[in-house]
């Protein structure tokens, strides 16, 4: 089922498979699943780095030219639909000839209610799922921050920046929690999780807040049936990084374009930072982050005997001009080094 399908029909997963088993029938005779992976583009035109639809471009040339069999972008695309050019990329994007699919990111509702947002990635709701080449996407939407016992509240128009409720943000509601249970137990195939946010690690505020209890669900979905959930995949951390934890495989995405800072960097040439000063509705500007020269994107082999490929890619810093040139630490807090690489990988989960 592609997105579109997917919007049209409503309905989120086919016939749900036997516990305690995989489609396993003719399985080991499929082709591999070849998918075109990219996080956090962040195309905001005169705000930061990369602001033209050059990066998406190579990217679904990219995509193409490997004959991929879909296209997902892992979060924070964008940060204002409802400006002429940011929709038109996401129109572009959307009616790709290749499948494609989003992960709603935090920033994707910066400058638009979360409504409107969904209405122009073509989603009838943040999390949901489809089933694609032997494999069970489950898309999840941890865009909600809660700073009242038990009321959950989505992103919608930049809400969530205010200083008292920044530190509640990034929650994956009881109700999504539920869907999540029976949309991996009603499964026939084995699982590939997306997410904008970790639910491995990260600083406070930029992992799941309750990802503990997401991983003990992914471990007792394993333990029922091996090999049930595989991949568990990320962007926001704008890092490059990979964890076999539990057997699972936890994959932070790098950004496609840039690290974002916080602290202001004066390294870039002054024309280029004032054609990039930043607006209202986002977090800063161009100074808050290096770029990259080039998009980076993977391609990621699904096989059905538990092997997993990647192919990244590597670029090199906008300008030439790294961290220590702007007087910024090489590493992010949890110690993983910041650059403009997504390293290729190939290994095989053993479920034995
Ligand atoms: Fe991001």
């Amino acid at each position: 089922m592609n997105r579109r399908e997917f919007i049209k029909g409503g309905a989120v997963f086919s016939a749900a498979g036997a516990l305690g088993s995989l489609k396993t029938e003719a399985a080991a005779e499929r082709a591999p699943l070849k998918v075109c992976v990219f996080s956090d583009l962040h195309y905001t035109p005169g705000v930061y780095t990369n602001d033209t639809p050059e990066f998406l471009e190579k990217i679904l040339a990219r995509a193409e030219s490997e004959r991929c069999d879909m296209v997902i972008h892992l979060g924070d695309m964008v940060q204002n639909v409802s400006e002429k050019s940011v929709r038109e990329l996401v129109e572009r994007y959307n009616s790709f000839k290749i499948p494609t699919y989003h992960v709603i990111g935090n920033h994707e509702q910066d400058g638009t209610t979360h409504e409107e947002t969904l209405q122009a990635l073509g989603l009838k709701r943040g999390y949901y799922s489809m089933d694609c080449g032997g494999f069970r996407f489950v898309i999840l939407d941890p865009n909600y921050f809660c700073n009242e016992p038990g009321k959950y509240i989505h992103h919608s128009k930049g809400n969530y920046f205010h200083r008292s409720i920044i530190s509640t943000i990034n929650w994956i509601p009881p109700e999504q929690l539920e869907w999540l249970r029976a949309t991996l137990e009603g499964s026939p195939n084995p699982c590939v999780v997306l997410s904008h946010q970790s639910f491995e690690r990260g600083p406070a505020g930029a992992m799941v807040r309750n990802a503990e209890a997401v991983r003990n669900l992914f471990n007792e979905m394993n333990a029922k049936t091996p090999g049930k959930v595989r991949l568990v995949a990320n962007g926001h951390l704008h890092v490059d990084h990979l964890r076999i934890l539990d057997n699972i495989a936890y994959w932070d995405v790098n950004s496609a374009n840039m690290y974002y800072w916080g602290p202001r960097q004066n390294a870039y040439p002054r024309e280029y930072l004032a054609r990039h000063a930043g607006a209202p509705y986002t977090l800063g500007s161009c100074e808050d982050t290096l770029g990259w020269k080039e998009p980076l994107s993977a391609i990621l082999t699904l096989y059905p005997n538990g092997r997993i490929k990647i192919e990244g890619s590597r670029s090199d810093w906008l300008f030439g001009i790294t961290p220590k040139d702007a007087g910024f630490s090489e590493y992010d807090k949890s110690d993983r080094l910041i650059s403009p690489v997504i390293k290729s990988a190939d290994f095989t989960l053993n479920f034995a």
